[in-house]
């Protein structure tokens, strides 16, 4: 299977950031990774392959060198993407005549694009397990809710431009007014538990359908969330085939992105610090040789970036704007919104250079604040020289996004160099 028709199978399996983290797992496991636990000690070993979780919904994997301890070499991207989220108790009986899910915003998500199309239902349950707690992966798996948009009649200025309140207009349709209960106990029936042993969820919604390649010479292709699971699935694609020689590779994939990364599993947490000083004491490192690998280190951090808009090329910058499927994106930003600086930039490009992968270069118009990432945000953690890069594509954040074909490759090619 090429890594494209791989990549869309893992999109497919991975409806939340919990389930993108649980297939990544399972193929580094496979490849002969070894887990660590945060709440254990932990051994650590020279030519030694691992992978840490935190929340179930991120996670950092590390190879090391057969000769052991040396400067740390990382590519961080993240696990999640915009969705809508239930609410702790999320039914409500509309109308006299529906049941419909009381849901909230998770990231900045094109709101239009969700609706009118049946959405499944994913995510975590968390139940009682004996005398304590477990957690269950769920995904229904079939189409089961949908958020209708109003007839045209009733609403003449919605091609005007429309705001749409997630409260009153996006509330998703799940049954009759006899099917109060009923998404509980399909997700409960799914997790193989009973309905009252469900103490609490984190549930979200996303769109079953597959992903599609398609265009002239199949140039693009199209599903949700490529931002950034393009990048997370590509980095850790590139560890299982690196071949690290005298540095530690590091594989960070973070969660909460798409809300700013300040929680106990984002990049603006402890998690890339703790993983990383924990790797070095383990493998018999001092307090001073873990800072001087990380003052030696580098990181790469990538997240998707925009491509020219086929109909909207007015938005872009004249001479820094990028195309889908003409190789890696570096994203430049005065005001250090992306950490790169002439030092990355140039030795991001010397390693593109040497694996054979076009570069482009990405800065927004002067005028246009653009968005930001983790890169800088996980710098105030772990400070290291760091490059921010992407792949390009169209319709961020939209529930089904757009690519270019052979771009993964790319990425893939130029993290196995920068890893050997
Ligand atoms: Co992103």
């Amino acid at each position: 299977m090429d890594h494209l028709e791989a990549f869309l199978n893992f999109v497919e399996q991975s409806p939340t950031a919990f389930h993108a983290v649980a297939n990544l797992k399972e193929e580094l496991r496979r490849a002969g990774f070894r887990e660590l636990r945060e709440k254990d000690p932990w051994l650590v070993d020279g030519g030694g392959k691992y992978y840490v979780t935190r929340n179930d919904s991120a996670m950092i994997a590390f190879a090391v060198p057969r000769g052991g301890f040396g400067p740390y070499r990382i590519v961080a991207a993240h696990s999640d993407s915009p969705a809508f989220k239930l609410k702790p108790r999320f039914e409500d009986v509309a109308e006299g005549a529906y049941v419909r899910l009381n849901v909230e915003g998770y990231g900045g998500m094109i709101m239009s694009s969700w609706l009118d199309r049946p959405l499944s239902v994913a995510g975590r349950l968390v139940i009682r397990e004996g005398d304590g707690i477990g957690t269950r992966l769920v995904n229904l798996d079939r189409d089961s809710v949908l958020i209708p948009n109003m007839p045209i009649h009733f609403n003449r200025e919605v091609n005007e431009g429309y705001k749409w309140n997630i409260q009153t207009d996006l509330l998703p349709l799940y049954g009759d007014e006899k099917a109060g209960g009923k998404l509980m106990e399909e997700l409960a029936a799914e997790a193989g538990v009973s309905p009252d042993q469900v103490l609490a969820h984190d549930l979200f919604l996303y769109a079953r359908q597959p992903g599609s390649i398609w265009g002239a010479e199949d140039a693009f292709f199209s599903c949700g969330r490529i931002d950034d699971l393009e990048c997370a699935w590509g980095c850790t694609q590139a560890l299982l085939e690196a071949d690290p020689r005298d540095t530690i590779a590091v594989c960070a994939v973070f969660d909460n992105e798409e809300v700013g990364s300040l929680s106990k599993q984002g990049a603006d947490s402890t998690f890339l610090y703790d993983t990383l000083t924990r790797a070095g004491f383990a493998l018999g490192a001092s307090d001073g040789e873990i800072r001087a690998a990380m003052a030696d280190g580098f990181m790469v951090s990538a997240d998707n970036a925009h491509a020219v808009h086929p109909n909207h090329g007015e938005k872009f910058d004249r001479q820094n704007r990028v195309y889908m499927n003409r190789g890696i994106v570096i994203k430049h930003n005065a005001r250090q919104k992306y950490t790169t600086d002439a030092v990355s930039d140039a030795i991001f490009t010397l390693v593109c250079e040497k694996a054979g992968v076009p570069v482009q270069h990405f800065s927004n118009r002067s005028d246009i604040p653009g968005g930001s990432t983790l890169g800088n945000i996980s710098n105030a953690h772990v400070s290291m020289n760091t490059v921010d890069i992407g792949l390009a594509q169209l319709a961020m954040h939209s529930v089904c996004e757009t690519a270019g074909t052979k771009d993964l490759d790319y990425l893939i090619r130029a993290l196995e160099a920068f890893w050997g």
